[in-house]
């Protein structure tokens, strides 16, 4: 029974940061990875267009019969009735284990949260560090050009204009004095060196995606779910955008070749509200 896959879902490419740490910590598991690229960015959508997309990942990646979804979406995971979205597989976000990480890590307390507008203006990140830290200094800030710069391949330091708002957004950090961020979007690990030559090489960034994968294995660990299976996991990918777009950043991000495993799925059709 618990040969069952992993379900991971995104918008699009940034699910893949949590996707290449379940597969290095757990490499028997069979994993189904959805990102909705067709409809990418999710970060600037209100909040019912969100819940219909949340319904509509989530009723999909149930079709694939995995044990257990990791909605590897800080957008989504920030929505306050997410968890009210009735499915019969258990559903892990990215905030609580980011957030947990980064009050362990900080020295000062100073905690920063960088995401999407929509995950900056739900304060979810900012209300679950305060529950865990009532003390720290916790500063947000949206970073709304990140994510359709990532998904068009714009990903490294030579990109003047990644360089450009990766400077606007973030140096506000350093005069902060900021010791910790949390990348609150799961694609920002994809530009994890942009974001560190702009807030400096002692700053702790806690990839919210790796995270959230090493609770994945805690909890299948603990309930005894994880695959028995000897041999690697398979990975299949459905995505409902382009292929050739999507692979250009997956291939290289994940050293791989993964042509043959990537499916075209029409999302709209998983359902309505
Ligand atoms: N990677 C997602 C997140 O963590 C989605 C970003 C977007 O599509 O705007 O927020």
């Amino acid at each position: 029974m618990w040969e069952k896959p992993i379900g991971i879902f995104d918008s699009g490419l940034g699910g893949l940061t949590a996707l290449k740490e379940i597969s290095r910590i757990m490499p028997n598991e069979d994993i189904v990875y959805l990102g909705d690229t067709g409809r990418a960015p999710y970060g600037d959508k209100d909040d019912s267009t969100l819940k219909l997309y949340a319904k509509q990942d989530l009723s999909f990646l149930e079709s694939q019969n995995v044990k257990i979804i990791l909605a590897a979406c800080g957008t989504l995971s920030s929505l306050a009735d997410f968890s009210e979205l009735q499915i019969n597989v258990r559903l892990v976000g990215v905030v609580e284990s980011a957030c947990d990480s980064a009050v362990k890590v900080t020295k000062n307390g100073k905690i920063g949260i960088i995401g999407t507008s929509s995950t900056i203006n739900s304060g979810t990140y900012k209300k679950k560090i305060c529950s865990l830290m009532p003390n720290a200094v916790v500063y947000q800030k949206a970073c709304p050009m990140f994510v359709p710069l990532i998904e068009s391949g714009n990903i490294d330091c030579f990109n003047s204009k990644l360089m450009k708002y990766a400077k606007d957004y973030l140096s506000v950090f350093k005069e902060l004095n900021t010791d910790t961020i949390i990348l609150g979007c799961t694609h920002y690990p994809l530009i994890e060196t942009v974001i560190r030559k702009v807030v400096g090489s002692n700053v702790n960034l806690i990839n919210s995606g790796e995270k959230a994968a090493e609770l994945v294995f805690k909890l299948l660990k603990s309930e005894n779910k994880l695959s028995s299976k000897k041999s690697s996991g398979k990975i299949k990918f459905f995505i409902s955008g382009e292929k050739e777009k999507f692979l250009k950043v997956a291939n290289s991000f994940l050293e791989n070749d993964l042509k043959k495993d990537i499916e075209t799925v029409n999302i709209c059709k998983w359902g309505s509200l």
